[in-house]
């Protein structure tokens, strides 16, 4: 069994190799025993959260499924929430930022102050998701996600497997190479509930005040923090991939 002691980046190419034939569902059980109560999956509710969320929960995978609650999402997403929660009948784990850090943002700058400047709104994203990840992959050793290749030029390079360093963990992205149609398909060929904010143009979906659709051919993410045009659109999640 893999524990956070034993981690190091040579693992990742251990484990492209260990699942090089195996599907997505039997990689997902392969490191649930590889790294047994240790393996954890961060889900927003957005489609390809969902699409892995059915692959964990139909499997009954003794997974950690989790998310970060910033106390600024849409209605829409707390509907996904609950109708997940109705379907599979098993448990997420919410987790909420630091009640202090909050009250004291808010109460220092304000509830918009991250339309201000892109220090003040990353300062935002730090508070409200950063620091309750970083608490969550503290006691983890693989962080499962539903990153994809597809979603941004900045997340071309990903792979399936990486090492992200800061939180000592290694990162599984099992949909890195899917398309949007393929995620669509699958989340309707299993009836998984989605956004309905997806239908609406918003195709890529975090927190209310920081996202908007998109017309038609316009990237995926470019709804998010829309107002910025000199930052990379990241909040800061998926920032500590060892680069080769
Ligand atoms: S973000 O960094 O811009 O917010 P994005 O919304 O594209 O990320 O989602 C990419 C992956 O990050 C998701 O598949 C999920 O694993 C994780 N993630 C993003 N937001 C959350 C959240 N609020 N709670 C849990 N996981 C999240
Ligand atoms: Fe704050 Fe916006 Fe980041 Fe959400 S997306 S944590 S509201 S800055």
């Amino acid at each position: 069994m893999i524990t956070k002691d034993l981690l190091n980046k040579d693992l990742v190419l251990q484990l492209d190799n260990e699942v090089a034939t195996l599907g997505i569902q039997d990689t997902l059980r392969y490191l649930s025993t590889r790294f047994q109560g240790e393996i954890v999956f961060s889900t927003s509710f957005g489609q390809e959260d969902q699409v892995i969320t059915d692959m964990i929960f139909t499997s009954d995978l003794p997974i950690l499924v989790f998310t970060l609650d910033t106390g600024r999402h849409f209605e829409e997403t707390y509907k996904v929430m609950n109708q997940t929660l109705s379907k599979y009948e098993k448990k997420i784990k919410v987790c909420f930022p630091d009640k202090e850090q909050v009250e004291k943002l808010m109460t220092k700058k304000g509830p918009y102050s991250f339309y201000e400047s892109v220090e003040n709104r990353k300062e935002c994203c730090h508070i409200r998701k950063v620091e309750p990840l970083q608490k969550v992959l503290s006691l983890a050793s693989c962080w499962i996600t539903g990153l994809r290749s597809g979603q941004s030029g900045a997340r071309h390079q990903l792979k399936q497997f990486s090492y992200d360093v800061a939180n000592k963990v290694i990162k599984y992205n099992p949909l890195i190479k899917w398309s949007l149609d393929e995620v669509n398909e699958y989340l309707k060929l299993n009836h998984v509930p989605h956004n309905v904010l997806y239908d609406r143009g918003f195709l890529s979906i975090g927190c209310a005040p920081c996202t908007r659709a998109v017309a038609e051919g316009e990237n995926i993410r470019s709804g998010r923090w829309w107002w910025e045009s000199n930052s990379t659109k990241e909040c800061g999640l998926h920032q500590n991939d060892q680069k080769e």
